[in-house]
């Protein structure tokens, strides 16, 4: 068997490859590279020289949908991957993208990106990573293909569930927390889609224009903060040109940012189909090239044969090679594959913890917008009929949504959840309200633009048959909002407007009975005019995966007092938002039409990112935009009260970003009668700057749960690095001496402390620094 992979090999490679005849030693039991208490580092420097030419290209490209061959003249068994971002995705065929129809691949989903964003906790997002690590050994995964860290910059962006929000600080909290609970299991993670792959429209193909400052302070922090702080052992390029070079040819991104000023030891590989070229992606920093020729032969692969003849004619370096190799090799050792036998502890699938921590995930994620008179939790002394309507509220989501999708065995649904929720006296009905669009399953390939079916017209008998039951219940619970067959990779969203005739249906109902509840699905805000006045209660739900129907019913019945806060503007319509905003021709979706293959800086699509840093917050709050509702805002069933405000200045002299400069000590006390918990949030705002900065930024924040009455002192230092901008004149962060007003509050725009503080000296630091 090895000697015919070994002819096959030699057949590919051709006359080049026939010439090594003496491969060296692969080192007896003793050789360092067996040895389980050397690095990964030391490993992999080890076992290079022993690798044939052939050897080293064979790991510089997949041999399968998801898998790269190993090594099999070292027993080194394959490595293999899997995404996604809710959990383990089902099992594809090992050369197409068909489900493998296996019995053994279910895994819990937990709740969508967005979601746990939302939670504005990152102690959540190490227990999210870890559920993710431990499933990903139960199913044989070495590398799990998250988490997604691409900024939202747009409302409509088909993958924004996907994503951690329009923040980079609030991205890199869950990305460090994520990615440090993924690798605690002895999974690779893997930071995607470096960078600027914020839509899906032309996603292939579309060159963002962008100045640099913005991309260093708004859309690469969360990658940073992955690769500096949680030692993230792989990245994956982004589909999309980035001014002028693709992602997985990017000079500056690769080579300067990441693997120089951020000095990153572990691999990149391009998204699937993501590399256009053999040299200029090798020079320029791409590490290994998954998802071409999938169902075809690996061997036309741009890294297989005709790296090896680029290596022989001299156009890419074998030094390079060996780094490519070294990156690869790192990380087969940190996930085991080097040891022997390559075993690793089994993992668990769809364990009671599990569930159980997906339950408390979806609940955290919930977000509380509006709650008139008290009308949520339901009370069940004085409600007796419950009329739930909508088709959303009927709907698994899980097992759709591309390549975040999970295959479940029991994902509960909200209808489902609240009839087991009631109590015996009381009654539920259920009217569908809408129909609901279908699809969704449709991808693949880099292009962008997947079909997604239209949804259906609503008929007004639906929305007849809803006000009736609503007339007759005590409260009306309305679930509405996106799915999957609109809000996934593959496509943007058409509007922000909700899937056609919810709107009718919510103020209809809402009309009929005044108790009316509305639960919106979804990955990013949609427009609540008219019904929103009408409604008494108003609650964002995301996609709760397995658990998300329980962890919902919980939350409308008052077992969970919801704490989640927006992790992304509300804005009141598209127009108010920044990538749809700024009068500039070439935002979003770009100008020009889908490109192929290798393209010259000004042709195929291009898209200017002209609002700059003003992304979010940033902009609504430059522009004096009121927004539906603010990022950060998020109500509870309680009250809570901030006091207390002062800052201790450090005496250290700020040699590092991380340095703390200043410790910002506040109290917060629960004033209502419920336990909950609050996210304490703490914004810098510098106005009086030579440089324009944004009116204010988030920087610390800080999630407590606290019994009635109880207070909370807290002291939250801020590091150096959280007064600084870009200064692309010398390359550094950098902060002017002067005033910097602190804001403590619990959403962008209830900021009730106020205190300043004085920089004395200006900071300068380089970038890796
Ligand atoms: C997606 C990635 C995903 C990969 C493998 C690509 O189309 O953009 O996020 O990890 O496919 O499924």
């Amino acid at each position: 068997m090895r000697n015919l992979i070994a002819l096959s090999i030699c057949l590919w490679l051709g006359g080049a490859a026939m010439a090594q005849t003496n491969p060296p030693p692969i080192g007896d039991a003793s050789a360092p590279w067996r040895n389980v208490s050397q690095s990964p580092d030391a490993r992999a420097r080890d076992l290079l020289p022993r690798l044939t030419l052939q050897e080293k290209i064979s790991l510089l490209h997949a041999d399968g949908t998801f898998s790269t061959p190993g090594l099999p003249r070292f027993n080194i068994p394959k490595l293999w991957m899997s995404d996604g971002p809710q959990g383990v995705r089902e099992e594809i065929q090992p050369t197409g993208w068909n489900p493998a129809g296996r019995n053994d691949d279910f895994a819990t989903a937990l709740p969508a990106g967005i979601g746990l964003a939302a939670s504005f906790d990152p102690d959540l997002a190490r227990e999210f990573g870890q559920v993710i690590g431990e499933e990903a050994r139960a199913r044989g995964k070495h590398i799990m293909l998250c988490p997604g860290l691409n900024i939202m910059r747009t409302p409509l962006n088909g993958r924004n569930s996907e994503y951690f929000g329009e923040d980079p600080y609030l991205a890199s909290r869950m990305a460090v927390g994520f990615i440090n609970g993924v690798q605690s299991q002895g999974v690779a993670a893997c930071a995607k889609h470096f960078a600027l792959n914020n839509q899906e429209t032309n996603r292939d193909s579309v060159n963002v224009k962008i100045d640099e400052r913005t991309m260093r302070e708004i859309y690469l922090p969360a990658f940073k903060a992955a690769v500096t702080e949680a030692r993230v052992w792989t990245i994956m390029t982004g589909y999309n040109r980035v001014n002028g070079q693709y992602c997985s040819e990017n000079d500056f991104l690769l080579n300067r940012v990441l693997k120089s000023e951020w000095n990153f030891q572990g691999l990149v590989m391009s998204d699937w189909g993501g590399v256009h070229s053999t040299v200029e992606a090798a020079k320029n920093g791409s590490d290994l090239e998954m998802g071409s020729n999938v169902t075809g032969s690996h061997d036309k692969d741009f890294f297989a044969g005709t790296l090896l003849d680029a290596v022989n004619a001299g156009t890419v370096p074998i030094s390079r090679i060996d780094d490519m190799v070294l990156r690869n090799l790192r990380v087969m050792a940190s996930v085991g594959l080097l040891n022997s036998p390559p075993r690793r502890a089994q993992g668990e699938l769809l364990s009671e913890e599990h569930l159980d921590t997906a339950r408390r995930l979806a609940s955290s994620a919930c977000v509380l917008l509006k709650n008139s008179n008290n009308a949520l939790p339901i009370n069940p002394e004085r409600v007796k009929t419950i009329a739930v309507i909508g088709q959303n509220a009927d709907t698994r989501f899980a097992h759709d949504g591309n390549s975040a999708a999970i295959k479940t065995r029991n994902e509960i649904t909200p209808l489902q959840a609240i009839r087991r929720h009631i109590f015996n006296d009381m009654n539920v009905t259920y009217a569908q309200g809408y129909a609901a669009g279908t699809g969704g399953g449709a991808r693949r390939g880099p292009g962008g633009g997947a079909t997604q079916s239209a949804p259906a017209t609503n008929s007004a008998q639906l929305i007849d048959e809803a006000v009736d039951i609503a007339r007759n219940a005590d409260v009306a619970i309305v679930v509405a909002g996106l799915y999957r067959a609109q809000d996934q990779e593959g496509a943007d969203r058409p509007s922000m407007n909700l899937p056609p005739g919810q709107a009718e249906l919510i103020a209809a109902v809402a009309k009929a009975n005044p108790k009316t509840v509305v639960v919106l699905t979804g990955g990013s805000p949609s427009v609540v005019e008219p019904w929103i006045s009408d409604a008494a209660a108003l609650l964002m739900y995301w996609y709760g995966g397995t658990e998300g129907g329980t962890a919902l019913a919980n939350v409308l019945f008052g077992d969970w007092n919801p704490s989640g806060h927006l992790p992304c503007t509300w804005p009141k319509k598209l127009a108010d938002s920044p990538a749809h905003n700024s009068g500039e021709t070439g935002q979003f979706p770009g100008t020009g039409a889908r490109g192929r293959g290798q393209l010259s800086p000004e042709t195929g699509p291009q898209e200017d990112y002209s609002e700059g840093l003003l992304v979010g917050y940033r902009w609504f709050d430059e522009k004096k935009i009121e927004p539906q509702f603010p990022f950060g805002f998020g109500l509870s069933y309680t009250t809570f009260a901030f006091s207390n405000l002062n800052l201790s200045p450090s005496n250290a002299s700020a040699s590092s970003p991380n340095t703390a400069l200043v410790t910002v000590n506040l109290t917060v006390t629960n004033s209502g009668t419920l336990n909950g918990g609050e996210s304490v949030q703490i914004y810098i705002a510098q106005n009086n700057t030579a440089v324009p900065r944004p009116p204010k930024e988030l920087k610390a924040l800080r999630k407590v749960t606290l019994q009635p009455g109880e207070r909370r002192a807290l002291s939250i230092p801020l590091p150096a690095s959280a007064f600084t901008h870009y200064d692309t004149a010398s390359d550094a962060w950098i902060a002017e001496p002067g005033d910097y007003t602190i804001l403590v509050g619990n959403s962008s725009r209830n900021l009730p402390l106020k205190a300043t503080y004085r920089l004395d000296n200006p900071l300068s630091f380089k970038e890796g620094s």
